[in-house]
């Protein structure tokens, strides 16, 4: 509960990403205008960006009703059907991990985005007839980590397509000083630059290390969030100058040692750390490569002269 109360709920409240933002509150206001349900959004970034929390401003700003769900949630088309039907008009339908949904129920997903309408089979074989059900108007909110994934007629049929970036350090600090407000725990600028600077460009991370630093300070410090603070709490939970944890660790001194550096498969490298193929590529992947530590090639990843210097080892090559 305390994560979701730390949720931004409107436009105004939200942090960073103003590319998306400044759109976004154009799009709203001109759909409140016309008295339109807002064009379908597609939302798509790294983990840990918005995503959900950016759906559900909208469907405050809207003054809309919001149901969510995932793409590996919605198993057959009539789970689909179900929501659809239960919508009320301008309502939000959020569906994360979008790029996760199946093919059959990607197409009852077309005629439901394009016309509002559902087509629902009745019978079967030379007698079964096509029925067309109107749908309230309604905007589909989808997320996913991977644009690229998403079938080409899903894509195209998304009005406002908005891509989320890794945070700066400056917004990153903003987040960490307002989630401390609304924790109630004193905090100095210092000590919330020193979370921002571990966090890796994720609100989520931010977030999370401010409430282990809390910990510390409440337990053995003054309560108060200092620079000195932060930095020996962050060092206490293995959360490197770079905010690399001990996941990103084993993962890039596997490569290191065990396999000279690379190149090495995902799934090998996967198996070898003990996490599921997915999570590496979602979640720990696409940081480690805008730092610059690791590379996709297509034999496989590997990492960089950076990276080892970053560990204090020889670059394997
Ligand atoms: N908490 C998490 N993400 C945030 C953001 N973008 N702005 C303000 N608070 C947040």
């Amino acid at each position: 509960q305390v994560e979701f109360s730390l949720r931004p709920r409107y436009l105004s409240e939200y942090i960073g990403q103003a590319h998306a933002k400044e759109n976004l509150k154009v799009y709203i206001e001109a759909a409140k205008m016309r008295n339109e349900a807002l064009d379908h959004v597609l939302l798509y970034g790294p983990p840990g960006l918005g995503k959900t929390t950016l759906s559900h401003i909208i469907a405050n700003e809207l003054g809309a009703n919001i149901q969510t769900t995932s793409g590996p949630a919605i198993e057959r088309p009539g789970d689909l059907a179900a929501l659809l039907t239960n919508l009320q008009p301008y309502d939000l339908l959020f569906i994360d991990e979008i790029h996760r949904l199946n093919r059959s129920v990607e197409e009852v997903l077309y005629p439901a985005m394009e016309d509002y309408a559902l087509d629902i089979l009745i019978g079967k074989g030379p007698s079964a007839r096509s029925v067309r059900l109107d749908l309230p108007p309604f905007t589909l909110v989808g997320a996913t980590t991977r644009a690229g994934s998403l079938s080409s007629p899903l894509r195209d049929r998304f009005g406002v397509v908005s891509r989320l970036e890794y945070y700066t350090v400056e917004d990153l600090t903003l987040i960490v000083l307002r989630a401390a407000d609304l924790l109630q725990v004193g905090i100095q600028e210092q000590g919330a630059l020193e979370i921002a600077l571990r966090s890796r460009g994720t609100p989520r991370v931010a977030n999370r290390l401010l409430k282990r630093v809390r910990d510390f300070v409440q337990v053995q410090g003054d309560g108060i969030i200092t620079g000195e603070a932060a930095r020996s709490a962050l060092d206490r939970i293995q959360v490197d100058r770079l905010g690399l944890d001990q996941v990103d660790h084993r993962l890039l001194l596997s490569i290191i040692e065990n396999f000279r550096g690379g190149p090495v498969g995902l799934d090998t490298i996967a198996a070898t750390i003990g996490e599921e193929a997915h999570t590496v590529e979602d979640v720990y992947e696409p940081y480690l490569m805008q730092i610059g530590f690791l590379q996709r090639t297509p034999r496989g990843r590997m990492v960089t002269m950076q990276c080892c210097e970053h560990f204090g080892k020889a670059w394997p090559k």
